[in-house]
């Protein structure tokens, strides 16, 4: 598979090249610049039957992990709104509107950020959810009226989600994989201290980058998030379950296992697509 850059030029998919993808979407993370629109710089190549996959779960239960892998295996746009976060809080106060100065507010306390300002962001990125080679969102939406807006919008585009895959852990084991998370500050690859620590202390195997602890993984703002997550975001749970698009997997285990178990549930889905339309055609052709 190929990724196609901005630039037009062809980057054969490997797994070592996820360092490469990822520095694009550093920049691409950054947003919109003056007039110009957020560009995502590795855009996936088209494709017939695209995923568009939404990743559900408490924070910390490794939709970010999942995520990195997903794209490799599914080559869709990932979109991580905690990730869009935290690089506008890279960039000089100077250059954060208001509303996205009192965003990073609620994150440092672990509070969600208001619909309004999430929802302004997610458009800014609009042609990610719209672009042929699908997506994963990673993070959003978060509340039922992130829901709907993504819901009004596909419609509106005549798009329609594969699954939503909802990722569950105890909560001690979720607490324990926070508290050990360290984070690359140029590439955003993601490390634990004690499960997945990277070969050399506080340095990231991908770019050398420097790993840092997220200021929401701290105790306190890990309590409030935790209930931000009970109070507004297992309802999508029911929601998605309703809309008939719900896979559930347990986040046990290493990261591949739990890749493995996801791919697992989206080659069912696939195969058990491939029947329904299978089974349409056979209806189409014996009413001709
Ligand atoms: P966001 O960045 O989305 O954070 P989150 O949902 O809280 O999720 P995390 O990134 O903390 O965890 P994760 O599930 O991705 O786990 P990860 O793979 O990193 O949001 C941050 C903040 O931004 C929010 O609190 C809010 O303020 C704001 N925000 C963002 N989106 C918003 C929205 N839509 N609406 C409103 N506000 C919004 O893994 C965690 C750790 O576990 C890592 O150390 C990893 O190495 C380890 N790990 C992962 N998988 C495994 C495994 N299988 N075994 C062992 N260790 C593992």
């Amino acid at each position: 598979m190929t990724f196609i850059t901005a630039n037009g030029v062809a980057l054969r998919k490997f797994i070592g090249m996820s360092a490469s993808i990822k520095n694009d979407r550093v920049e691409w993370l950054q947003g919109p610049a003056g007039n110009s629109p957020a560009k995502c710089l590795a855009v996936p190549e088209e494709r017939k039957n695209p995923w568009r996959v939404v990743l559900l779960g408490a924070p910390g239960v490794g939709k970010g992990t999942q995520a990195e892998l997903l794209i490799q295996r599914l080559n869709a746009c990932h979109l991580s709104t905690g990730d869009v976060f935290r690089s506008a809080s890279k960039r000089l106060a100077c250059e954060q509107s208001p509303a996205m100065k009192a965003a990073l507010e609620y994150m440092r306390r672990g509070e969600l950020v208001p619909d309004s300002t999430v929802w302004e962001m997610v458009r800014e990125r609009r042609h990610c959810l719209l672009n042929c080679g699908g997506f994963i969102l990673d993070g959003f939406p978060r509340t039922l009226g992130q829901a709907e807006s993504l819901r009004e919008l596909m419609e509106n585009e005549k798009l329609a989600l594969s699954a939503v895959i909802n990722y569950e852990l105890p909560i001690d084991e979720i607490v324990q994989r926070l508290s050990g998370r360290r984070t690359c500050e140029k590439c955003k690859s993601v490390f634990n201290v004690k499960d997945r620590p990277p070969k050399v202390e506080a340095v990231c195997d991908h770019c050398g980058g420097h790993l840092f602890q997220r200021e929401d993984d701290r105790p306190a703002a890990i309590t409030v998030r935790l209930e931000a997550y009970e109070r507004s975001t297992a309802p999508l749970i029911e929601f998605y379950k309703n809309l008939g698009v719900l896979l559930t997997v347990v986040a046990k285990g290493s990261p591949e296992e739990v890749f493995a178990q996801t791919m697992a549930k989206l080659d069912r889905l696939d195969k058990l697509d491939k029947l329904d339309q299978v089974d349409k055609l056979d209806q189409v052709a014996s009413h001709t």
